[in-house]
């Protein structure tokens, strides 16, 4: 698909051997979690836990074979089997390095009623309200890396990979994120931090685990708290941005210094679910199809009533992820001009940020269905970013004439 964009229809392990050695500089992607989400076979455990580990290891040491040393790599799991993907691409030589979470209002229990499921009434009674599923309300995204060669510094400036972009992936904030030389310092304890040198900040928050979708659900796990002091879920990331409110910080007079990090959800990157443009745009001419987003074991479809039932759907796929999300997540770990591989394409959700960020792409997927889909998607996203530039090209030369 042009300069910037291979796709490959087959097996990724087949797909990755035909790849060069350290030839991509970041690896993003959303590979089956081996639960037989929705009944699918490509999300089958291959026979069990250590089938699928090995399995999935198998894949993770040709996309080390492929990246670059000091290349990272964002691989998305679900806390249930989080630990496999952890194993399988610890043991293939990847460093683990971190975890974002992705946090979000909607999911649905799938959860066995138990008093239902006891036919005497008299023994029934007492299970009621008893289940055997949380709400799920979070997704990781492990971030590995290729071991670096020397320092990260040197790894930067020979092979461009080994450095996440900090700035690039900060969250825009009107805040004023204090600034103080601080002489006193009572956090953790200590009376004295003269090393520590706050300065300030005006490019944003770090960024930082938690990315939030804005589901009211999960925005009033975060409320707006003025009094300094951390609530709720709040408590532990407080300090997330160097300076939350359960953190006090004084000045050399003793006074309580101004700073950011009042208790909001607004201080995580936010994230809505896809939505149906994101879903459908550049699939027209793909055959609709129907999905069956019922209640029912195994099912996707959410608290959200509209989610529900039976839908027809161009883009069919039952996992998709959203464009700002994956935008975000090559930001943060792909060199400008980067090459990312998805050996887990999909529908090619990761293909979409890619190209929003400017990135070239690899993606493979062996289901022809979703491959003819991610071919759709991404030719309608090349289209789109094309007509940007342009766009943005005319701005300035207006500006120039002007
Ligand atoms: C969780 S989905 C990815 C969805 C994607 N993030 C999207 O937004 O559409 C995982 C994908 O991996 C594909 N897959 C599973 N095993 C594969 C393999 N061995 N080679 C290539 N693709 C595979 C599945 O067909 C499925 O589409």
């Amino acid at each position: 698909m042009g300069e910037k964009v291979t796709l490959l229809h087959g097996d990724c392990l087949d797909k990755l051997k035909g790849l060069d050695d350290c030839s991509v500089d970041a690896v993003v992607t959303d590979p089956p979690a081996g639960i037989a989400f929705m009944g699918k076979d490509w999300d089958k455990d291959k026979g069990g836990r250590d089938e699928w580990i090995a399995w999935m290891e198998s894949v993770a040491v040709e996309c080390l074979r492929v990246i670059k040393p000091g290349g990272h790599a964002l691989v998305w799991a679900i806390p249930r089997t989080s630990h496999w993907t952890g194993m399988a691409w610890e043991n293939a030589g990847w460093a683990p390095r971190d975890k974002v979470y992705h946090i979000f209002g909607s999911g649905f229990p799938k959860s066995l009623n138990i008093e239902k499921q006891i036919e005497d009434p008299t023994l029934s009674k007492q299970w009621e309200g008893w289940g055997t599923s949380l709400k799920p309300n979070a997704e990781e995204w492990w971030l590995f890396r290729k071991p670096i060669e020397t320092t990260v510094a040197e790894n930067v400036l020979k092979h461009g990979t080994g450095a996440l972009n900090i700035d690039g992936c900060r969250i825009k904030t009107d805040e004023k994120l204090v600034v103080n030389k601080l002489e006193k310092w009572s956090g953790f304890g200590q009376e004295k931090r003269p090393d520590y040198e706050m300065t300030e900040n005006t490019k944003g928050r770090w960024p930082s685990h938690v990315v939030l979708d804005d589901s009211p659900e999960v925005v009033s796990m975060f409320p707006v708290s003025k009094d300094g002091v951390a609530h709720g879920s709040n408590a532990s990331a407080g300090n997330v941005y160097g300076g939350g409110k359960g953190l006090k910080v004084e000045d050399k007079d003793g006074k309580s210094v101004g700073y950011g990090g009042e208790g909001s959800a607004a201080r995580f990157f936010y994230c809505a679910k896809a939505n149906q443009t994101d879903r459908n745009e550049g699939c027209e001419n793909i055959t609709p199809k129907k999905q069956d987003l019922s209640r029912k074991e195994g099912n996707p479809g959410g608290d959200n009533p509209r989610n529900r039932g039976v839908k027809v759907r161009n883009n069919s796929h039952p996992t998709i992820k959203p464009i700002a999300l994956m935008s975000w997540l090559c930001r943060l770990i792909t060199p400008p001009n980067g090459l990312v591989l998805d050996p887990f394409m999909g529908s090619g959700s990761t293909g979409k940020g890619a190209i929003q960020e400017g990135f070239r792409f690899i993606g493979i997927e062996k289901e022809a269905e979703y491959f003819e889909i991610a071919k759709a998607r991404l030719t309608h996203q090349q289209e789109k970013k094309h007509i940007e530039e342009i766009n943005k090209t005319q701005d300035t030369t207006d500006l120039f004439e002007e």
